[in-house]
């Protein structure tokens, strides 16, 4: 069973043929909006990818909740643990430009009141077994008190450390397992503008220091990571991306889930790598999270 304890959002979406430059305006070429938020993302993807999921946020009282939490909810993902709150439901303001790429501004609202007693209620109701799936759009010290409620459990901690903010390479180092993408890394690391063999050597050096598991995410070029002092690498799809919204959270669902099945580092990072790549070839970010039948394929 994994719990997460995140962010639950509604994803606002213009896409346009080309993102606008700061003081720029740009003409949109359509609207959508979907289910999103980090959290929920990965919750959803770690249910797709075929475990029982238990959420663990807030919503607000208004419109948006409903359509925030109904795919987790189709899915069957355990919802009990998602409080409603006075605070709007979190938003995102997203721009999906024509070549796939995207910006972001997260409003928090109802994220914001997640609290380290959250925390503790979410972790009590966890046994050994289970993994603590988190990454940081609920409050940093609710984060480190979920980290350390399930540290004196004994249960498996996997920290996505997205966003960046000022905490997060302080939190980075109390998880077990800890994924990032390449700008995460580098904070995480100390180092700025790493390449391949900058990050490599980070990635071993990060590694003795802490013992943890790390796992870099590279986009189009996989991932590496590092865990009982051997280096893993692993390559998703190629694929023209329609939207990449979500994929890195697609990647982490999978991840957790193939690892709560049992699967072994290296498949797991594989199968978490093809999923996120099929994650790119649809809008919005729930709605592309791929079923487990459909990774599975292309395996
Ligand atoms: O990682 C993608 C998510 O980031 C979006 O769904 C949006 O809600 C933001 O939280």
């Amino acid at each position: 069973m994994i719990t997460v304890f995140g962010s639950i959002n509604m994803d606002l979406i213009a896409t346009t043929s080309r993102l606008p430059k700061p003081g720029e305006t740009v003409a949109g070429n359509g609207f959508s909006t979907a289910a999103g938020g980090k959290g929920a993302n990965q919750a959803l993807a770690a249910r797709r990818a075929g475990c029982t999921v238990h959420m663990a946020g807030a919503v607000g009282r208004d419109g948006f909740a409903e359509a925030a939490l109904a795919l987790l909810k189709d899915a069957g993902t355990e919802l009990g643990s998602v409080k409603k709150v006075d605070e709007p439901t979190g938003t995102a303001l997203i721009l999906v430009g024509g070549d796939g790429e995207n910006m972001i501004a997260v409003v928090p609202g109802a994220n914001g009141t997640v609290t380290a007693a959250d925390a503790d209620a979410a972790i009590a109701g966890m046994s050994k077994e289970d993994i603590l799936m988190l990454q940081l759009e609920v409050s940093a010290p609710a984060v480190e008190r979920a980290l350390a409620a399930a540290r004196a459990k004994g249960i498996r901690t996997v920290l996505n450390l997205a966003p960046l903010i000022a905490d997060a390479a302080r939190l980075g180092r109390l998880a077990d397992i800890v994924i990032a993408n390449e700008t995460e890394f580098e904070l995480l690391a100390g180092v700025d503008g790493m390449d391949a063999a900058a990050r490599e050597a980070s990635l071993k050096r990060l590694h003795a220091e802490t013992g943890q598991t790390l796992i870099v995410t590279l986009g189009a070029d996989g991932v590496i990571a590092i865990r009982d002092g051997q280096i893993f690498q692993a390559t998703g799809l190629k694929i023209e991306p329609v939207d990449t919204v979500g994929a890195g959270d697609t990647f982490c669902g999978y991840f957790a889930a193939s690892l709560d099945e049992g699967l072994d580092f290296e498949t797991a990072l594989r199968r978490a790598a093809v999923a996120g790549s099929l994650a790119c070839l649809k809008q919005g970010a729930q709605p592309s999270i791929p079923e487990s039948a459909e990774v599975a394929n292309k395996l």
